[in-house]
This record gives structure tokens, C-alpha cells and sequence, in this order.
């Protein structure tokens, strides 16, 4: 066996995705030393197609900390959203509600930006890395991550290890079955979502619940548009031509007076819906942020928002640990992120459920329950749109709860 190069910093940090980057980026600025380790190359986080709201908060973050100028120049301020249910349109105002808006800002121009930045201060993550496995996570002494990188073995010590690496990464799963217990659900449904070369058609986002199914008209710029169909999870892209998507579309976002503009589709896939929570989100010297903690179905689009506020309540609590001497932060940064997660995945649970189309009821083998349920989400959509309070209920989650800070200001 070649013997390991063996190399340390303060916080190890596995996943360059939004939370890992993020994470490091507040670290750094706090003169907190840490290392980003990444599985896959540069090329495929920034290519990555994720979803594209910023909440209020997460777009207030990334300016407050330096990563504001693309945003504010190539993204776009959005007041409020449309809700549509048996072809009629209604426009929820969020500002005019909460006083809060959200960003449209792709999680790809984020990470390009959150690199960016890494880049320019001399930091950039190791991208390739392979083989990565976490030890001393329990008791003294400092935590390792065994890792490879461009043919050479590396052992990294550090006071603690962050697992930023995703649904699919190896952090978790190095916390002991008996110290976690998990929550999962899984939708009987997924979205196909398109990228689209044609001029939104619309000011606002629109959300659609049509009895064939749920569709959504997104954006990313002038010439670009982010458009989703309710499918069947197993369903396969090919068998969605751009001629069938466009049809589809055309129908359930359908509104009188109202035409959707059809032009070149550059990308395609099919993304299974499922909830998923592991509790807790601390082992020993190991912390989980994002993906890697939580996932939430993409109605409402909190995932990125997720993981960014994860980042900041994280960077919070090691900067009091460092500076103060404080572990008080870090035993309440994860049953405080759990509380708060718990909150959103209520909220895209209940997102997900009012607009999208179960044919057999959730809750029942009842034959036609499923249309019974689909008529009381049209009652319930009905009641949202006519009343300020219901409408502002939405607007307060869907701009975003407050960011976690320690020392709490509450
Ligand atoms: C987008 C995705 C979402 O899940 C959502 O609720 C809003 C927007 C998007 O990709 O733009």
C-alpha cells in the first residue's frame, strides 16, 4: 500500500454543492480554514438543472456576503405567483401580503457564482475526489476523512467533517443505523421538466392543478423558460415528444384569452417526487447540511433555500464554537434545523398535495376516492385565493421563514 499524505484544516467539509460551497465561502470570511472535497468534476456542478427561486432571506444572504451582483443584475425580483385551478388564473401578491418577495435565480448561477468566489480567493474545491471514507467521528481526537485524489491517498484531520454531500453521499450513511431514525415518502407521481428557448409567456410563475394533471410555467431569463407536466415517476423522456409536452402543456396551463409561446426544447428529464428526513442532523463531530439531511418534493422550490439556510445557521454555530469557546450552538443545530425543516416539509407536502393530481385517493383504497379528494382540492383552492389570510399563509412560507442565527435573537 502507498503510504497517505496526511494533511489537516479545521473544517472538512464533503460536497461542493450550494451547502458545501456556501458553508465554506462564510467560513473563510470568518477566517475559519476548511477544505471542500467533491466527488464529481467543476463541469458537472455547474451543469447541473435544479430549480430557480431564491427566498427572500437566501437572496438577502448571498448579497450580505459578497455574491449579490449577478444576482441582482441577470436575476429577477418576483412579487408574487399565479395559482390556476379549472382554467381560471389568480394572482397571489405576495408583497402586497407579507411585505417579502423571492428571487428567480437558478441554484446552477449560484454555485457559479459561490465558485466564482472560491476561484478568486485562492480556494477552489477538490473536484474528483474518490473513495472517501469518514473515521474518529465519536470521542477526542480529530476526525479523518480518507480520501483519493488525482492517484494519490490523502488523510485529512479535522475538528469536524460536514456532510454537504447530497441524498446519495457517503456522510450519512457513516452515522450507526441505531443513532438515526428516518422518515420517507414517496409520491406515486414525478415531474417532467423542460428547458425551453422562447420568451416566458407569463410575468409570473404559474402554478396549475388541471384534472389531467399538475404543469407549471417557470423561467430563467428573456429567452428561456422552465416549464413542468405532473407524469408518472417510471414514465421515460423519450416517450415525451416536444410535440406531446407542448400539447400537454397547452392544455392544462390553458386560460381563456391566454396563449403559451412553443419553441426549441434543449433539455429533458423525468425527477421522481419523494420526501425524506434524518434525524438528527449531528453525529459526534459530523454535521449534515442539505440535501444530504432532508429532501423535499419541488413544489414550492425549497430544497436550494434549504440547504442555504442550513449553511448559515451551521456557519453560526462553529464561529461561536471558535471564537467563544460556545458549544451551546452546537448541540442546538440540529434539533433547531429540524424544527424549521419539519415547517417546510409541511409546507411542500401541502403544496404538493393541493395542486397535483392523485387518481387513487392518498389516504384510501376506496374505488373514486381519488375524485372525491381531486373536488376538495378545488374547494380548497377556491377558499385560498378568495381570502387575504389563506393567500398570506402561503406567501409567508413560500418567501421564506426566517434564517436561523446564533446567538439566537430571539
Ligand atoms: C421552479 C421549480 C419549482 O419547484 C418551483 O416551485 C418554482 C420554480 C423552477 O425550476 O424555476
Amino acid at each position: 500500500m502507498t503510504a497517505r499524505t496526511s494533511i489537516s484544516t479545521r473544517i472538512a467539509i464533503v460536497g461542493g454543492g450550494p451547502a458545501g460551497l456556501l458553508l465554506s465561502h462564510l467560513l473563510r470570511r470568518s477566517g475559519i480554514e476548511n477544505v471542500v472535497l467533491e466527488l464529481r468534476d467543476r463541469e458537472y456542478a455547474i451543469q447541473r438543472v435544479r430549480a430557480g427561486v431564491l427566498e427572500n432571506d437566501a437572496a438577502q444572504l448571498l448579497t450580505d456576503v459578497g455574491l449579490g451582483e449577478r444576482l441582482h443584475r441577470e436575476g429577477e425580483r418576483h412579487d408574487g405567483i399565479y395559482l390556476q385551478y379549472a382554467g381560471q388564473r389568480h394572482h397571489v401578491p405576495f408583497r402586497e401580503l407579507v411585505g417579502r418577495s423571492v428571487w428567480l435565480y437558478s441554484q446552477q448561477e449560484v454555485v457559479k457564482d459561490l465558485i466564482e468566489a472560491h476561484d478568486e480567493a485562492g480556494t477552489p474545491p477538490r473536484y474528483g475526489v474518490s473513495d472517501i471514507e469518514l473515521a474518529g467521528l465519536e470521542g477526542d481526537g480529530p476526525a479523518t476523512v480518507r480520501f483519493s485524489h488525482e492517484g494519490e491517498e490523502f488523510e485529512l484531520s479535522a475538528d469536524f467533517v460536514v456532510g454537504a454531500d447530497g441524498a446519495h453521499g457517503v456522510c450519512r450513511p457513516s452515522i450507526p443505523e441505531s443513532a438515526k431514525k428516518t422518515y420517507e415518502r414517496e409520491y406515486p407521481f414525478g415531474w417532467l421538466g423542460i428547458l425551453a428557448h422562447v420568451a416566458p409567456s407569463t410575468d409570473e410563475l404559474i402554478y396549475s392543478l388541471h384534472e389531467r394533471g399538475f404543469a407549471m410555467h417557470s423561467m430563467r431569463s428573456h429567452t428561456v423558460s422552465r416549464l413542468y407536466l405532473q407524469v408518472d415517476p417510471h414514465d421515460d423522456v423519450a416517450n415525451w415528444s416536444d410535440e406531446r409536452i407542448w400539447e400537454e402543456l397547452d392544455i392544462r396551463l390553458g386560460t381563456e384569452g391566454w396563449t403559451l409561446h412553443h419553441g426549441e426544447i434543449f433539455d429533458k428529464s423525468i425527477t421522481p417526487m419523494r420526501s425524506f428526513v434524518s434525524d438528527p442532523m449531528r453525529f459526534g463531530k459530523l454535521f449534515l447540511a442539505g440535501d444530504s439531511a432532508h429532501i423535499v418534493p419541488p413544489t414550492g422550490a425549497k430544497g436550494l433555500n434549504l440547504a442555504l439556510a442550513d449553511a448559515s445557521y451551521l456557519h453560526d454555530v462553529l464561529v461561536a464554537w471558535y471564537r467563544d469557546g460556545d458549544g451551546a450552538g452546537l448541540d442546538e443545530y440540529s434539533p433547531r434545523s429540524l424544527e424549521r425543516v419539519w415547517k417546510i416539509q409541511h409546507f411542500s407536502t401541502w403544496m404538493t398535495r393541493m395542486l397535483h393530481r392523485f387518481s387513487e385517493s392518498a389516504e384510501t383504497d376506496q374505488p373514486g376516492a381519488g375524485e372525491f379528494d381531486y373536488q376538495v382540492q378545488l374547494g380548497q383552492l377556491r377558499q385560498l385565493c378568495t381570502s387575504d389570510h389563506g393567500m398570506a399563509q402561503l406567501a409567508e412560507v413560500y418567501t421564506g421563514l426566517p434564517f436561523l442565527t446564533y446567538p439566537s435573537e430571539h
